[in-house]
């Protein structure tokens, strides 16, 4: 029903406008706590086939939503109402920016897929502060990025702005260079650049919160060269690192005719067409990491089988953005319990026993 609803009417309208629409809607019918609650009662059951502990916090479930859906944290609590076990927000820069000209998002129905060239439109990480309380009940992994305007050489300093406002609210945080849309971000994933960044980022995360160890993850693209996902891996080992998050929207084309992909221009890819390369780059560092880091699968996962096929890579938790635009509202409670179904039929008693027993 909502696929048709999809295909016939909302895939009609520009795709960045819908998003608002939707987004807005869900916002203002899920304003009230009391209902949130009562949503979320009903749509995420306990479960103790998919509870699991991450980073000293519990999780309902290992199904999380990606980074770029509530860049500004302004919904987190609505969209956990609808069923996720956690939310990434962000990604959020040092300074707020518009992002690129519109139209700047684009839906390949036919591939289920999406194209954007957002440019991490944003208030700002100073802005999303006021947003962010802790205690609270939604798990929270905070993404931040590099301002446009800001030069390679003083792209630290961006991070560490970001990182000593954030780093304390957030429950994980996600250095995110594998953006194609901020012009360079991406050569922030070699390994000589790379180092100073997520150094500097867990040092600023330490001073910030000497409480609590903020965890850090890096977040990669799908485009990467084998080598190169092995020496992120190895650095993330070296540096101590939390975790990996794998993978990014790609700037490959994939199945794509020409027309499909000259309609929309440059920008990520994401959703179907992204599986495959994602699920590569997830089994490769797991194969280099194993149970070191916390491995996060995400691109094009549409289905309880898809992030059960993650899981059984190696990733602990799952997330995923493309798929819910497509599958709807309703999309992350039935694919979580559907995961449950699956893990159980498998004879896993619980999500931990079968990360990495693919
Ligand atoms: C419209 C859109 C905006 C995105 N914005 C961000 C972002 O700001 N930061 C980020 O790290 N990833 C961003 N992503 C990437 C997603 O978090 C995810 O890594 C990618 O889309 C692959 O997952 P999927 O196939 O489930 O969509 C964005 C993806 C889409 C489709």
């Amino acid at each position: 029903m909502y696929r048709l609803l999809f295909e016939r009417v909302l895939a009609r309208f520009d795709a960045e406008s819908m998003h608002r629409l939707g987004f807005g809607l869900l916002r203002a019918l899920l304003a009230f706590p009391l209902v949130r609650h009562w949503l979320r009662a009903r749509l995420n059951p306990r479960d103790p086939t998919l509870a699991l502990s991450v980073f000293g916090r519990a999780l309902d479930s290992p199904l999380g939503l990606a980074a770029g859906f509530d860049k500004d944290a302004v919904g987190y609590e609505q969209l956990y109402a609808l069923g996720f076990g956690f939310i990434e927000i962000g990604t959020l820069t040092g300074e707020p920016q518009p992002g690129n000209p519109k139209p700047r998002m684009f839906r390949i129905v036919a591939h289920r897929a999406l194209i954007n060239r957002l440019g991490f439109n944003n208030r700002g990480a100073r802005a999303a502060v006021a947003r962010l309380k802790r205690p609270r009940a939604v798990p929270l992994g905070v993404n931040i990025g590099k301002t446009k305007l800001v030069p390679e050489e003083a792209a630290v300093a961006d991070y560490v702005a970001s990182a000593a406002l954030l780093g304390a609210l957030a429950d994980y945080v996600v250095v995110n260079v594998s953006s194609p849309n901020t012009p360079g971000l991406r050569n922030l994933q070699a390994v000589e650049l790379l180092r100073p960044l997520l150094s500097a980022v867990r040092a600023t995360l330490d001073r910030g919160s000497p409480a609590r160890r903020v965890p850090l993850l890096v977040k990669i693209a799908p485009d990467l060269a084998d080598e190169d996902v092995d020496q992120v891996a190895d650095l993330a080992l070296e540096l101590g690192l939390d975790g990996i998050i794998a993978t990014n929207t790609t700037i490959g084309r994939g199945p794509l005719s020409a027309e499909e992909a000259e309609r929309a221009g440059a920008g990520g890819l994401s959703g179907a067409p992204l599986k495959q390369r994602s699920l590569l780059v997830l089994r490769r560092l797991h194969a280099r990491v194993g149970a070191r880091l916390l491995l996060i699968g995400v691109g094009g996962i549409e289905s309880a089988e898809d992030a059960l096929e993650r899981i059984l890579a190696g990733a602990t938790l799952v997330q995923a953005y493309t798929g819910f635009i497509y599958g709807g509202l309703l999309w992350p409670s039935r694919l979580r319990r559907e995961l449950s179904v699956l893990l159980r039929a498998r004879g896993f008693a619980n999500v931990k026993d079968a990360v990495g027993r693919g």
